[in-house]
């Protein structure tokens, strides 16, 4: 590969791990017992442990420098999920080698007296640089955003996930969270890192319906179209996309990565189980992104790579509208 390489980040989304027991009457509301239903009538045969073990082993053997984790641990948002998939993250890496950001079903309905998804927050708070950055900058009650830095990579999460009635997988960012994300984009670029965020919706209008979308996603592509950024990372569609928008200095590569936990019998709209290692690279002053996927190209078969290809070749232009590849 041409040029010095910066990083390797992997990219991994939409787990789903096997909703665990635990939990009493006080625990059942209707979006949770739908969603139970919904479980137990499809999901928990397509998304299954087995997968994510697959994938997390052949990740481990590409020796990323860093793994991005964009959200939907869990099913239910139950304490008891939230509180196994603390010590999935724990054997997955420490919070210095993983980044998390939540997905709606990670905050899946209002939680009373329980930390909910703050079980997670050694992996989704800003580190030194991150608190540097941030100083002036009002951060939500929850902590987002945050800021860390990789080497010459910086990384921003976002929540875009709360509470919402049944039926409803929506996200939304907020005023507050765009408002410090324009102020973040324009501090890390005056240092001359590369920005990466983090996001578990697809943030552009037209990547979900609006019943699954992000419901500020125009302003999300304003703040994009202003302050500019090298790579957005997303899930929640559990598909493989490449989406592009604008950006103040070029054309923006928005990539969405397919479940994590799908091992393949499942709908067929969802593609089977991937990650994609992002590798960052360096070559007279250019930034170079090449994207390796890799995951299961058969129901239950090996994990293999999938697809390899260069986003900065491939965003040559400057989309005007966001366009899916
Ligand atoms: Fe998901
Ligand atoms: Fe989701």
């Amino acid at each position: 590969m041409a040029g010095s390489e910066l990083l390797t980040l992997a990219h991994l989304s939409d787990l789903h791990l096997p909703t665990v027991g635990g939990f009493g009457p006080r625990h059942w509301t209707l979006k949770r017992t739908l969603g139970y239903l919904n479980w137990q009538r499809g999901r928990k045969r397509w998304f299954t442990r087995g997968a994510v073990d697959a994938l997390v082993k052949d990740m481990a053997q590409q020796r990323p420098d860093h793994i991005a984790l964009t959200g939907d641990l869990v099913n239910l948002g139950l304490p008891s999920e939230l509180a196994a998939a603390r010590s999935f993250l724990e054997d997955l890496g420490s919070p210095d080698e993983v980044s998390v950001v939540p997905g709606n079903h990670d905050i899946y309905v209002p939680l009373q007296r329980d930390p909910g998804v703050a079980r997670w927050r050694d992996y989704m708070a800003s580190d030194a640089f991150g608190r540097e950055i941030m100083a002036g900058i009002r951060v939500r009650r929850d902590g987002f955003p945050y800021v860390r830095r990789r080497g010459r990579i910086a990384l921003i999460g976002l929540n875009s996930s709360l509470p919402m009635p049944p039926f409803v997988a929506a996200g939304l960012l907020g005023g507050e969270q765009l408002t410090a994300l324009e102020r973040i984009l324009g501090l890390i670029r005056q240092r001359g890192l590369v920005r990466v965020v983090m996001i578990h919706h697809p943030p552009l209008a037209g990547l979900a319906s609006r019943r699954r979308g992000l419901h500020d996603a125009q302003l999300f592509a304003d703040v994009l179209a202003r302050s500019g950024a090298e790579l957005v990372l997303h899930g929640h569609n559990h598909t493989n996309t490449l989406a592009w928008t604008k950006g103040a200095h070029g054309a923006v590569p928005v990539v969405g990565v397919a479940a994590g936990g799908m091992s393949g019998a499942g709908k067929r709209s969802h593609a089977l189980g991937r990650y994609n290692l992002m590798r960052f690279t360096d070559s007279g002053g250019t930034l170079g992104i090449e994207l390796v996927g890799r995951g299961f190209s058969a129901p239950g078969g090996e994990v293999m790579e999938l697809e390899r290809k260069s986003l900065a070749m491939l965003g040559a232009g400057d989309a005007a509208d966001p366009v899916t590849a």
